[in-house]
C-alpha cells in the first residue's frame, strides 16, 4: 500500500523492516493524538495517518532536520504541554540521542494518558552518528529496566534483525564512504549495497540469532500512578 518511506538506495532493508513492524503495531497501539518525539523530518506521517486524529511532531530547534515538519517545539525532557493528554506516542531512533533517558521516558509517561501505548525504535548495534549527540546503544535488559522504572509496562519486546542484516547493513553504510568519483557515476557501490542488503535479508531468514540485532521495536503501555 505504501513505498518505503525515509530510506534510499543505501538503506532500504532497515527502513522497510522499520515501516513493516511499525505498521503492525500502529494498527493494534497507536491512535487518536500522537505525540512523535524527536520527530525529525517525521519519515512516517504518511504510512500512520489512518490510524490517527492528530499527528504531532515534536523536536528541538538545533536539530539537523528541517525544522518545517515541526509542530511543537521543545525537546524530550520538556514536552510544552499539560499532562495526560495524548492517546499514543512514538518515538523513533531518538533515545540513543538523549543524554538523559530515564527523564525523557518520565516525560513521555507524563503527556500520556493512563493505558496509552508508545511505540519506540531503540537501536543496539548502529555507528556513531547525527554527532556529537549521540550517547548510547541499548541491550533489551537496559530497555526493560528503563520503561519498567518510569511507569510503563512492557507489551513487547522486539529484536528486528539478525547478524546479518546487522551486518549487511552497516557494511553498506561503510561502502558508502567509497561512493565518489566513477564509483559513483557508475552507481557501482549502489548496485553492490543493493546486492548485499538482498543476500542478507535471504540469510537473516534462515539464522535470526538476534543477540546482533541492530534495532528493537519496544510497545509500552503507562500504568495507572496509583
Ligand atoms: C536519528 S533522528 C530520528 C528522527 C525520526 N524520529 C526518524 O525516525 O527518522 C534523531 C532525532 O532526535 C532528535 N533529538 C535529539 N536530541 C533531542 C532532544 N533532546 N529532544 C528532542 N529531540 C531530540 C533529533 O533532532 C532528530 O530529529
Amino acid at each position: 500500500m505504501f513505498g518505503i518511506v525515509n530510506s534510499q538506495a543505501h538503506n532500504v532493508l532497515v527502513q522497510g523492516i522499520i515501516q513493516k513492524n511499525l505498521l503492525i503495531a500502529a494498527k493494534q497501539y497507536l491512535k487518536g493524538d500522537m505525540i512523535d518525539i524527536g520527530c525529525g523530518k517525521k519519515p512516517y506521517a504518511e504510512v500512520l495517518s489512518p490510524f490517527l486524529n492528530r499527528h504531532v511532531g515534536l523536536d528541538h530547534e538545533e536539530t539537523f532536520h528541517d525544522l518545517g515538519n515541526i509542530d511543537l517545539f521543545g525537546t524530550a525532557y520538556e514536552i510544552p504541554t499539560d499532562s495526560n493528554v495524548f492517546d499514543s506516542a512514538l518515538c523513533s531512533a531518538v533515545l540513543e540521542h538523549l543524554e538523559e533517558p530515564e527523564q525523557a521516558l518520565q516525560e513521555c509517561n507524563r503527556v500520556l494518558k493512563v493505558g496509552a501505548y508508545a511505540v519506540y525504535f531503540i537501536p543496539f548495534i548502529w555507528h556513531i552518528h547525527e554527532e556529537p549527540r549521540d550517547f548510547y546503544r541499548y541491550s533489551k535488559y537496559g530497555i526493560k529496566y528503563l520503561f519498567e522504572k518510569t511507569n510503563f509496562e512492557i507489551i513487547e519486546l522486539k529484536a528486528l534483525s539478525g547478524f546479518w542484516v546487522t551486518f549487511g547493513q552497516l557494511f553498506v553504510y561503510y561502502l558508502y564512504r567509497f561512493n565518489r568519483g566513477p564509483l559513483r557515476w557508475f552507481k557501482i557501490i549502489n548496485l553492490l549495497g543493493l546486492l548485499i542488503q538482498g543476500f542478507v535479508y535471504l540469510i537473516n531468514k534462515i539464522d535470526r540469532t538476534e543477540k546482533w540485532t541492530w534495532m528493537y521495536m519496544v510497545v509500552a503501555k503507562k500504568k495507572d500512578e496509583s
